[in-house]
Formats: structure tokens, sequence, C-alpha cells
């Protein structure tokens, strides 16, 4: 069995008392919860309030990037030391609004996958059509070509950690939501291409989260779906009342 993790990604939202209000009336929610495992990816300047609210708790704080090189002359970039020095464990990677809106390719993908596995981190890498290749019935080339590319030249081994989320593009922040079924559709390839980068055993044990207009009311049946191992929330995590829930789906 995999143990489903839910994670949240609040994008560019909250200041860091924002953050420190959320924890306050979000943790006292998800106290004994320890069905799954839940995540928070604050923006970057909130991640010292974050980790400071949730230490001790059940809830892990991850970054929404990272450069993939160690240190170096790259203005306005965070690398993997920055997020395990404030104690960030998990790194979202690839997510489609770094895709379309600021250059992020298959191939840095790859670079930062790379380096967050090297350096310990645990990363969620995001994958996903958009709604004309949906559309066009490219939904399984785009995610082939995807994994495919972000896993280029890593092995099963170092791979342990990986966790993906699927999250199409047409349903981020719309309210549209994949059905479960249509889902675990590409659920079922992207663990088909993560068995032939890595192994049978690895792409078993892989978790592969649905990321989309993921919401207190369609989380139940979304989380009941075999093939999908937690979620990935952008607005629906920013409340905590509504993100608690989502947790408990
Ligand atoms: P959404 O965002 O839940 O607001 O659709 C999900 C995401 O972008 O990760």
């Amino acid at each position: 069995m995999r143990k489903k993790l839910i994670a949240a990604n609040w994008k560019m939202y909250k200041v860091p008392d924002d953050a420190r209000d959320f924890f306050r009336n979000f943790l006292p929610l998800v106290a004994d919860h320890s069905r799954d495992e839940i995540v928070v990816c604050p923006p970057f300047v909130d991640l010292p309030a974050a980790v400071e609210s949730a230490k001790s708790s059940n809830v892990a704080i991850g970054g929404q990037d990272m450069h993939w090189e160690k240190e170096g002359a790259f203005t306005g970039e965070v690398s993997t030391a920055m997020l395990l020095a404030v104690g960030c464990t998990h790194v979202i990677i690839g997510h489609s609004e770094r895709r379309q809106y600021f250059g992020e390719t298959d191939d840095t993908v790859n670079l930062k996958l790379k380096a967050a596995l090297e350096a310990g981190l645990t990363p969620i890498v995001c994958v996903g059509e958009v709604l004309e290749e949906r559309e066009a019935g490219l939904t399984d080339d785009v995610l082939r070509r995807q994994c495919l590319r972000a896993f280029h030249a890593i092995s099963a081994k170092k791979a342990a950690k990986l966790v993906v989320a699927y999250e199409p593009v047409w349903a981020i922040g719309t309210g549209k939501t994949a059905t479960p079924q249509l889902a675990a559709d590409a659920h079922q390839l992207i663990r088909s291409e993560a068995a032939k980068a890595f192994g049978e055993k690895l792409a078993d044990s892989l978790r592969i989260l649905y990321g989309g207009s993921v919401k207190p009311e369609n989380a139940k049946a979304l989380m009941s779906e075999e093939e999908i191992d937690g979620a990935l929330v952008g607005g629906a995590s920013l409340d905590p009342k509504s993100f608690a829930a989502i947790v408990k789906y």
C-alpha cells in the first residue's frame, strides 16, 4: 500500500504572518491525522515562518521550485542547500506555471530532479497536458515525453524518493476537475513510464498525485481511486479549514 501524500501549493499567496496564522488554525485540525503524509509548499520568503510554525507537527514543508546548481551567479534563484538549511524536506519541480510563464523545460526539470534527489529532498515532479493537447488526442504522447525526459539518466536507487503529480493544465485553477477515471488512466501511463525508467518495483511504490481543482467536495471521489496516491492542491489549500477537509477526505 502506498501512503498517500496531500500537498499544498500556495503559489504566490501569503506573507510570513499569514503563514503563521494558517498553521495556528490548520495544525489542530489535523493533529491526530496519520493516515496520509501532509506537505505545505509556501513561497520562499515564508519558509522560515512555516518551518517554525510546523515544528514537531505531522506537517512537512517544501519549496515551490529550485535551481539545479549548488550555488553561483544566478540572480533570484534558490538552491537545494538553501531549502535544506531552512528546514524543507520537499520541493515541487516543473509545475505547469513554471513551464508556461518562466521557461521551464523538460531538460531543466531533469536537471532539477537530479539535483533534488542528490541533495536528499523529496521531489514532486509535475507533468500534465494543456487543453489543446488533450483535444488533439495528444495527452499520452505529452505525458510520455515529459516523463521520459524528466527521468532521463536517473538510477532506480537514486529515484527512490520520487513523487510525481499529474496535473492536467486545463484543470488548474479552473474549477474543472479530471474525472477519477480520466486521472487513473493518466496515472497508469505515468506508472508504466516509471517502470521503463526505473523498473517495476519502484514503479509499484511510486506515488502519483493528482492536481487540478481539488476541493473538499471532490477529494473523496478522487482519493478513492486506487491509482491516485494523493493530491497537489492550489487554491483550496490557502484556507486551513478547506485544506484540512481535503486531508481528511
Ligand atoms: P488548483 O492548483 O488546486 O488551484 O487547481 C493546483 C496546482 O496548480 O498545483
